[in-house]
Formats: structure tokens, C-alpha cells, sequence
């Protein structure tokens, strides 16, 4: 174990370069099944466990094209069901651990902060207890990675970034439940000595993305003719990150991210919603052959979420510089191609979009 790699002119050292097994919590999700292609494909001597409960985020529609590989394993599994997590941890004896398991959206978490609660601090904490006990005889070549949101930091005003110094002040349920488990991770690190890495992330965007979040749900609805919800004065700023960017970040992290470090991960790519939408609507006019300016009719002010941070933007300095990554797509060609995969793949939004999801459409836009 241990290769000597240069990159941007230090000397890194491999956390771990033979075989492995890695599970992957969240692997079907939006962020999770970018990250288990990637792994599955990259690294095709390791064994992929991709451990996800099937909420109504997890779809294994999004591994389609892999999941027959050798290499890829699926357990049905819900982190809050702890003699389950024992199970897989006996029949795979992992290596790894890349946590991306979680309730991920605000306006849900408004509305029944419990559940994230739950997923989120509790299912951590399950995690964090079965990789203690399973690795308690040897931690040499272990690592557990719990992949996070900048959102822990809270809101910023018209200047300045989130650096990984910057004090915890989270304002949603989503957030607060987040910032407690990392808190949770790094006490397991400086308490147990379980070895971690923490990353912590801005927006992403890109093929998969369940159509609740600001972007996939706007194409969905210039697809559909349905009003484009803009919350409160438009004005508010999050800086967007393409999904395959954050995964090859995430693959850094885990094998050569310093271990107990956090590490911030961000596009340098800040854009105020009316601005992003107005170029989505544009973007979309165009691949539809539709008349110049007919989707941004479709725009809709609408009631403001409540606690809502003004600005988030990443410093991503530290990630560049220590593990020479950086993001590989500009925003307009990022956004260019996930406008064409929800064009070419109306199928797998049909299916996301029938069931819960109408419930869930009438309770938020139309109270
Ligand atoms: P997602 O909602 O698309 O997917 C979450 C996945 O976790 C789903 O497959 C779901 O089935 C699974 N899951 C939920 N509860 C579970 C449980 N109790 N047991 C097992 N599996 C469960 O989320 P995402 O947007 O892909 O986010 C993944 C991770 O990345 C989250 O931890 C999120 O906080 C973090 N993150 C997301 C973003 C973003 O912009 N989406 C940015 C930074 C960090
Ligand atoms: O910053 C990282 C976070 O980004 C992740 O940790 C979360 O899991 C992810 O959901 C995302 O949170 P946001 O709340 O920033 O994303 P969302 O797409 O929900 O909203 C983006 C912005 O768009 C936000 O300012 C709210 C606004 N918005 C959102 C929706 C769904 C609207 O104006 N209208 C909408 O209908």
C-alpha cells in the first residue's frame, strides 16, 4: 500500500492502490450513481457496493448501463437499520466507506425535519458505529468518507467565500442535520481514531437530478408548459458545480485526501437563480425550436422558503492546490448537456415524476 505520485509539484502519496472493496451509501441517488459509474469503470479490480434504502430519491434506473459489470453489487439497505448495516459489513468486509446516503432536499426538510433527523444524523452516526466495530482490529488501509454540503456554513452577504475554516451556521433542517453529522464524523475521528476524510460541496447539477431541485425541475416544467417557480426576489446566489466534476473530486478525496482533513469543493461559479434561469429558459428555446423568449414567460414569482440563505459560494483553492483537482466543464456547456440527457431521456422523467411525486408538486406549489 502507498504509491509516491507527483502532482502539481508535491509528492502525494496513494491512500490505498490494490484491490478493494468500497461501499457506496446513496448510489442510487442523483450524486451517489455518478460516483458508483465512475468507480465502477476506473477501477475495475475493485468491488462496488452501492448500499441505498430506494427512497423515492434512489433509482437503480440510473446504473442501468453498469449494473452488470463484475464489479458492481447492490444492497437493498436503509442506514437506519443497524443489524443490516452489520450484515453487509460481515459479507463484504469493506475497505471503504463513501457516505453519500441522505435526505438532500430544503423544502422537504422544512416540512418534516424529523426524517433528516433521522437519514441524516442518526443513519450517520449507525455508519459511523458499524465501520468502528468492523475495523476495530485494524484501521491500516481504511478510510470513511462522509461527502457533505456547504450549506453547513450558512448564508454569506455579497462578498467573500466559504473556506474550510469557516465557522458551522446552518439555517435549514437540511443543513443543521448535516452540520451535525459532520460534527458526528470528526468526533469519531478525534475520539476513536476511526480514519476520515470530510468533503464539503456547493450546488450540482447534471443527468439524474431529481426534478424537486431548482434546475431539473425548471427543464421539466418548460418541457411541460408549467409555470418557472421563483422563489422570493430571484436575487438569491448558489454556485454550481457539473455532478461528473464533484465525482472525480470525490475519487481524489478518497484516495489521496489527507486523513481527519475536510476539503471544500466548488466550480468557482456563481450565478443569482433569475440570471440561471433566464439562461436555462434561453438555452431551451433553442433545443425546442420554440420562439425566442417563450419560455421566460413561463417565469412565476412565487412566496420566498423560508430561512433562506442569501449567497453561497465555495473556496475550492485548497482541493486545487493540495490534490491538483479542478472542474472540467464550463457552466454554459455543463448545462447545454444536461438539457440534452432530460430531452433524450423523457422515459426515466416520466417514471420520477408519476407517484409521490405529484403529491409532493401539489403540497409545495400549490398551497
Ligand atoms: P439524492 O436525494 O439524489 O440521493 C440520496 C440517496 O440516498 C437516494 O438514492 C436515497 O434512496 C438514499 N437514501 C436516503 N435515505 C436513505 C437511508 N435512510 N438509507 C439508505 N439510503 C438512503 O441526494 P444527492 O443530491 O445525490 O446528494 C447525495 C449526498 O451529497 C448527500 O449527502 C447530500 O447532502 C450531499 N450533497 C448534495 C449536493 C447537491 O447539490 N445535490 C451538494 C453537496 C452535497
Ligand atoms: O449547496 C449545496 C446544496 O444544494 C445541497 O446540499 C442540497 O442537497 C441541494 O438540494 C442544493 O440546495 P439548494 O437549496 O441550494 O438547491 P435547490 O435546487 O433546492 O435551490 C436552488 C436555489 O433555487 C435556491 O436559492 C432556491 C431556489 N429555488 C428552488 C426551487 C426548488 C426556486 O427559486 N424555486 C424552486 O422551485
Amino acid at each position: 500500500m502507498g504509491l509516491a505520485k507527483h502532482l502539481t509539484g508535491t509528492v502525494k502519496i496513494h491512500f490505498n492502490t490494490m484491490a478493494q472493496t468500497i461501499i457506496i451509501t446513496g448510489g442510487a441517488g442523483f450524486i451517489g450513481s455518478h460516483v458508483v459509474r465512475l468507480f465502477v469503470t476506473r477501477y475495475p479490480e475493485y468491488r462496488i457496493i452501492n448500499l441505498d434504502a430506494l427512497t423515492y430519491a434512489g433509482n437503480l434506473e440510473n446504473l442501468r448501463d453498469i449494473d452488470q459489470l463484475p464489479n458492481y453489487h447492490f444492497e437493498k439497505v436503509n442506514i437506519l437499520d443497524t443489524a443490516a448495516l452489520e450484515m453487509v459489513f460481515s459479507k463484504w468486509n469493506p475497505d471503504g466507506v463513501i457516505h453519500l446516503a441522505a435526505e438532500s432536499h430544503v423544502d422537504r426538510s422544512i416540512n418534516s425535519p424529523l426524517d433528516f433527523v433521522y437519514t441524516n444524523v442518526i443513519g450517520t452516526v449507525n455508519l459511523l458505529n458499524t465501520a468502528k466495530h468492523h475495523w476495530k482490529n485494524n484501521l491500516e488501509g481504511k478510510r470513511f468518507y462522509h461527502v457533505s454540503t456547504d450549506e453547513v456554513y450558512g448564508a454569506l452577504g455579497d462578498t467573500g467565500f466559504f473556506t474550510e475554516e469557516t465557522r458551522y451556521d446552518p439555517h435549514s433542517p437540511y443543513s443543521a442535520s448535516k452540520a451535525a453529522s459532520d460534527h458526528f464524523v470528526r468526533a469519531y475521528h478525534d475520539t476513536y481514531q476511526l480514519p476520515v476524510v470530510i468533503s464539503n460541496c456547493s450546488n450540482n447539477y447534471g443527468p439524474n437530478h431529481f426534478p424537486e431541485k431548482l434546475i431539473p425541475l425548471f427543464i421539466n416544467n418548460v418541457i411541460t408548459g408549467k409555470p418557472l417557480p421563483v422563489y422570493g426576489d430571484g436575487l438569491y446566489t448558489r454556485d454550481w458545480l457539473f455532478v461528473k466534476d464533484h465525482a472525480t473530486a470525490i475519487d481524489k478525496v478518497f484516495h489521496e485526501g489527507k486523513t481527519g482533513a475536510t476539503y471544500n469543493i466548488g466550480g468557482f461559479n456563481e450565478w443569482k437563480n433569475i440570471d440561471l434561469v433566464k439562461l436555462l429558459c434561453r438555452l431551451m428555446d433553442e433545443k425546442l425550436a420554440r420562439d425566442t423568449g417563450s419560455s421566460e414567460k413561463l417565469i412565476t414569482y412565487v412566496k420566498d422558503r423560508p430561512g433562506h440563505d442569501r449567497r453561497y459560494a465555495i473556496d475550492a483553492t485548497k482541493i486545487n492546490r493540495e490534490l491538483g483537482w479542478k472542474p472540467s466543464v464550463t457552466f454554459e456547456e455543463g448545462l447545454s448537456l444536461t438539457i440534452d440527457w432530460y430531452l433524450q431521456n423523457t422515459e426515466w422523467l416520466t417514471h420520477v415524476t408519476s407517484g409521490e411525486y405529484q403529491q409532493y408538486y401539489d403540497r409545495q406549489y400549490h398551497k
